[in-house]
């Protein structure tokens, strides 16, 4: 229900440079076992051939609007009902000039022009062409229209050029197509998510920390956003890129975040802290590095502020306030303590020593604990993407049994 599997994705390709780059989406696509056809433009043809964009979706690639071996069919009419959704890509300055203006001239501008699905455009061009006045306008018709529309990146372009009009990479496109594919039940709501450790300074090289990777926090920062929500994701220190289309504050102590998160908790409707925050920092910081014969064996600590704890006390009525609960034993007893000490709607606990679960793995097993709920619910040992959606099914819950009490 939340991948690009089965999904029906009409991909037109039109002329640039930037076609070759399409393969590999289409390939990853594939991979993800989406149903992909290509439609090419007759410039595109001249960049890349059909045959690669066959062997890659595993589909005929249609090209011509009135192919020979077409009989009768109206295939522009048959791509445009099947499509769950378009995605055009590299649209070339020409492209968008058509579309823009409703032309139904080759098969992909007539198929864009008669399907009913969300149609997601990522323009490739010369970057005096893409600032161009005439595609600025192109653009901003496309926009009043309903299409849905990604900036080009900036960097060096093929033609020597340094500015924007680079095609946007995968990464940055999948989710946006993801978005366009799946249930908007958390649209118009802010969510807010923590992830990743922090780190508590000893001296400019030394610090203590934890072994959050922070693919938990980050993967429900993704799903939130796939199923329509504005997310911010506060971060301590992680490796993983910033995720499209959400809101990122990286942070590094446990003070950082809870300066972040106070700020924006205050208008989010939900708040998410998958973040291991440490409970303690140094009782000293040393401005130079210390030396290894001057260490002192014990090191003093202070507490660091209980985020969530705090959360809870300001908490408004209709915020939704999810906590984590990172435990090795007795994991209902202590996911309990916590839900009802830091005042909090649900909490989601895991058993950091399992195998497979955790800190660092892709696969997390969750064991749900409501307010009120008398039995936890065990959720399956499942990716940790699958596990965020299934957090997120109880929170679109959480927000119909309110309106529903109103
Ligand atoms: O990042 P990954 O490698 O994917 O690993 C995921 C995870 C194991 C870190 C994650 O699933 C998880 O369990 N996160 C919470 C870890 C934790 O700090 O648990 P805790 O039981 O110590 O804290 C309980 C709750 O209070 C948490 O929501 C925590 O964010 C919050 N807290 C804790 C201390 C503090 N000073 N401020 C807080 O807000």
């Amino acid at each position: 229900m939340y991948t690009l599997a089965g999904k029906n994705i009409v991909v037109g390709v039109s002329g640039s440079i930037a076609a070759f780059k399409v393969a590999g989406w289409v390939s990853a696509l594939a991979k993800a076992e989406a149903n992909v056809t290509v439609i090419m433009t007759e410039a595109a043809q001249r960049f890349v051939t059909p045959l690669t964009f066959a062997a890659l979706s595993g589909n005929r690639v249609y090209g011509a609007m009135f192919a020979a071996d077409a009989g009768e069919e109206m295939t522009h009419i048959r791509l445009a009902r099947e499509a769950d959704v378009m995605l055009i890509a590299p649209a070339s300055a020409q492209t968008l000039a058509r579309l823009a203006h409703g032309l139904a001239d080759d098969l992909l501008a007539v198929t864009t022009l008669a399907t009913r699905a969300p149609v997601l455009i990522c323009p490739a061009m010369n970057s005096a062409m893409y600032s161009h006045a005439a595609t600025r306008a192109n653009l901003e018709t496309l926009r009043v229209h309903g299409y849905h529309l990604l900036q080009a990146a900036s960097g060096v372009l093929a033609c020597g050029e340094e500015g924007q009009g680079r095609l946007a990479e995968w990464p940055d496109v999948q989710p946006f197509l993801l978005r366009l594919v799946t249930p908007q039940d958390l649209a118009k709501k802010k969510i807010l998510v923590t992830a990743g450790p922090t780190r508590e300074a000893i001296d400019p090289a030394r610090f203590l920390s934890n072994r959050s990777s922070g693919k938990m926090g980050y993967a429900l920062a993704r799903a939130a956003m796939a199923r329509g929500a504005e997310v911010v994701l506060v971060s301590g220190p992680s490796a993983l890129p910033d995720p499209a289309g959400v809101r990122v504050r990286r942070v590094i102590s446990a003070l950082d975040m809870y300066e972040a998160v106070l700020a924006e908790a205050a208008d989010a409707d939900v708040v998410i802290k998958a973040a291991a925050v440490a409970d303690y920092r140094p009782a000293t910081v040393f401005d130079e590095k210390v030396k290894k014969d001057q260490i002192d064996t014990s090191l003093s600590l202070i507490a660091n502020p209980d985020i969530l704890l705090e959360l809870g006390r300001r908490k408004r009525p209709g915020q939704i306030l999810i906590g984590f609960a990172a435990e090795t034993r007795n994991l209902e007893a202590a996911g309990r303590k916590k839900l009802a000490a830091k005042n909090l709607d649900l909490i989601a606990v895991n058993n950091v020593k399992a195998a497979g679960g955790g800190f660092e793995a892709e696969t997390n097993q969750l064991l749900l604990i409501g307010r009120d709920q008398v039995a936890p619910e065990a959720l399956p040992l499942v990716s940790k993407d699958a596990a965020a959606h299934m957090l997120l099914d109880r929170v679109s819950w959480l927000f119909r049994q309110a309106a529903r009490l109103q």
